[in-house]
């Protein structure tokens, strides 16, 4: 028997990032959004653990580790030793989520594991104890489960759903060459530029207003300033945004991938087909969609 359950990318509408802590982790206001490009993880019982990966279309995923390193494995892990159980499993993964993207694809991932394993062998676990278990993976894997829109403290992991009555839309522009999170962070500390932690504020309002003129005037993006220091020419793709007529241009979370967001899916199409010569990969995507589930028993 298999289990396929599909899981979303996150952007961040705001990210504001504080000080580091002791545990290397920098405290966090954020807001996230789960949006309409997935990846779809499926699970079958094997001897053993191991992860197979393929990527659609043109995705480059040779930066994929197969091996025991793969988020997806220790997540099975983690499944197992939370229950007490010895038991293993083949995961394959479908990717759409550009990788090292900003775009929290292997977060998608981990999230997908648990679910579906979870179905897999009727564990039942509770939602409390998957939330829990995913914050251990990593930062962004607990929104993975929840998806929707969502307030994010602590160093990410703590989500709380946020109410948004928007249907927006988003252009993605992925980048070629992955940016490394823990190097943004880095650059992030090095610059100096997390003295105080800023909260989102308008952007509850803008949300519930369903606004997206109103929207982009609260988008905003603590990291930006330490991804361009390392990477000066992402600002170019920034500018050729905003040139085709979207309301804003966000990074999405540490970057490369850059967001614009449209007024509805025409606009967005649009911006995407002006974007289309100059860039190898152009995405629209809608938001807020929902987390982790599944979509095939077999
Ligand atoms: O939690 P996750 O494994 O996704 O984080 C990847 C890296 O990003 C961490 O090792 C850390 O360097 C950085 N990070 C951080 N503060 C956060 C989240 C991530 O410094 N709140």
């Amino acid at each position: 028997m298999s289990i396929t359950v599909r899981a979303p990318a996150k952007i961040n509408l705001h990210l504001g990032v504080g000080p580091g802590r002791p545990d290397g982790y920098h405290e966090l206001a954020t807001v996230y959004q789960a949006i309409g490009l997935y990846d779809d993880v499926t699970a079958t019982e094997a001897p053993e653990w191991s992860v197979t990966v393929a990527g659609s279309g043109d995705l480059d995923v040779s930066d994929v580790p197969l091996d025991d390193h793969n988020i997806v494995i220790r997540a099975g892990r983690a499944i197992v030793d939370h229950h007490g159980i010895d038991r293993s499993a083949l995961i394959s993964i479908a990717k759409s989520i550009p990788v090292a993207g900003g775009l929290a694809g292997g977060s998608a991932d981990a999230a997908a594991a648990l679910v579906a394993l979870d179905r897999l062998w009727d564990l039942e676990t509770s939602d409390a104890d998957l939330l829990a278990i995913a914050g251990r993976l990593g930062s962004d894997v607990p929104f993975a489960l929840l998806g929707g829109t969502a307030y994010g403290t602590g160093r990410g992991e703590l989500v709380e759903p946020v109410s948004d009555n928007g249907q927006w839309w988003w252009v993605v522009v992925p980048n070629g060459a992955g940016l490394s999170t823990a190097a943004v962070y880095g650059e992030y500390d090095r610059l100096r530029l997390g003295e105080t932690l800023r909260a989102p504020e308008g952007l509850f309002g803008a949300l519930a207003d369903a606004w997206p003129e109103g929207l982009a005037g609260e988008l905003h993006n603590d990291l930006e300033p330490a991804s361009l220091e390392l990477r000066p020419e992402l600002a170019h793709t920034k500018r050729d945004i905003l040139e085709c007529g979207a309301y804003a241009a966000l990074l999405s979370g540490s970057g490369p991938t850059w967001l614009g967001l449209a007024g509805d899916a025409d606009h967005a199409r649009d911006i995407a087909a002006d974007l289309t010569g100059k860039y190898p990969v152009v995405l629209c995507a809608p938001g807020p969609v929902a987390g982790a589930h599944v979509v095939t028993y077999a």
